[in-house]
């Protein structure tokens, strides 16, 4: 039986290839994001494989419209890829209480929330697999104007090794792939100018055979992809 994947922030970057990648495999995928229109064009090639939702996952109203579809159609994930992320580039001093809530809400909020709120639609021996930051990963290199980012993506990572023991009665695997530079709108606006040594093309097939294989050998890991610095 094929397996169903949801992603989101499959709008564009590294979500928008795993997706292609993942229905290229035979995978049935839902993508989510607020970019409408992108997720329509990305599901329109591949139409009884990938289903688009439109939504912002910090908005715990819209978490219901995926528990409404997946109740509707009977159908149980294998996989959430915890993709979505926000980057606010700004020195420490200049970031105000939205910032630090906006960053907090993306990625570590929303991923928490949605993964609850999804549990009942989680076959047994599923992975949720959240897509984190070398930033985020204890002892690595930090930089400045990633302060609010890093620290976010290092709550992400303490929240995969909390759901690896707190979901393991539940046979739910949970892992954090701690991501290097990789070529999108995101690493633009961290690193202007910076040239990544991976495409997203590449990183969206390592992310998407991870999320179908990796939980068969790790649990509440997290994991450092990355070949440089800034990393
Ligand atoms: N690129 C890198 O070098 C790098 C390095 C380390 C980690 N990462 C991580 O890898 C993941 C993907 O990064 P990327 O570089 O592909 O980023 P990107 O090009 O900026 O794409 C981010 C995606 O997240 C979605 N998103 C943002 N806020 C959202 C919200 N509130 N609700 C729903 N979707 C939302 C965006 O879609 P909409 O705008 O359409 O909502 C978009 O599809 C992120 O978690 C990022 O932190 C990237």
């Amino acid at each position: 039986m094929s397996k169903q994947i949801l992603i989101t922030g499959a709008s564009r970057g590294i979500g928008y290839e795993t997706a292609k990648y993942l229905a290229e495999q035979g995978c049935k995928v839902i993508i989510a994001a607020r970019s409408e229109e992108k997720l329509k064009e990305l599901a329109d090639q591949y139409p009884n494989l990938i289903t688009a939702i439109s939504m912002d996952i910090t908005d715990e109203e819209n978490h219901q419209e995926l528990v409404d579809y997946l109740h509707q159609t009977e159908r149980k994930l294998d996989g959430i890829i915890h993709n979505a992320g926000l980057l606010i580039n700004k020195p420490f001093k200049e970031l105000t209480k939205n910032d630090w809530q906006q960053q907090l809400d993306v990625n570590v909020t929303a991923p928490s929330l949605l993964t609850k709120n999804l549990l009942p639609y989680l076959n047994n021996k599923s992975h949720v697999l959240n897509i984190g930051s070398m930033g985020g990963f204890q002892g690595s290199a930090k930089f400045p104007g990633l302060t609010g980012y890093s620290v976010a993506k290092g709550g992400l990572s303490i929240l995969t090794e909390c759901l690896g023991t707190e979901l393991a009665d539940e046979q739910i695997s949970c892992n954090c792939l701690c991501l290097g530079a990789v070529q999108t709108e995101m690493l633009e606006n961290a690193f202007p100018g910076m040239e990544a040594p991976v495409d997203p093309e590449s990183m969206g097939k390592y992310v998407g055979d991870f999320v179908l294989t990796g939980h068969q050998f790790y649990n509440g890991k997290v994991l450092p992809v990355s070949l440089m610095d800034p990393s």
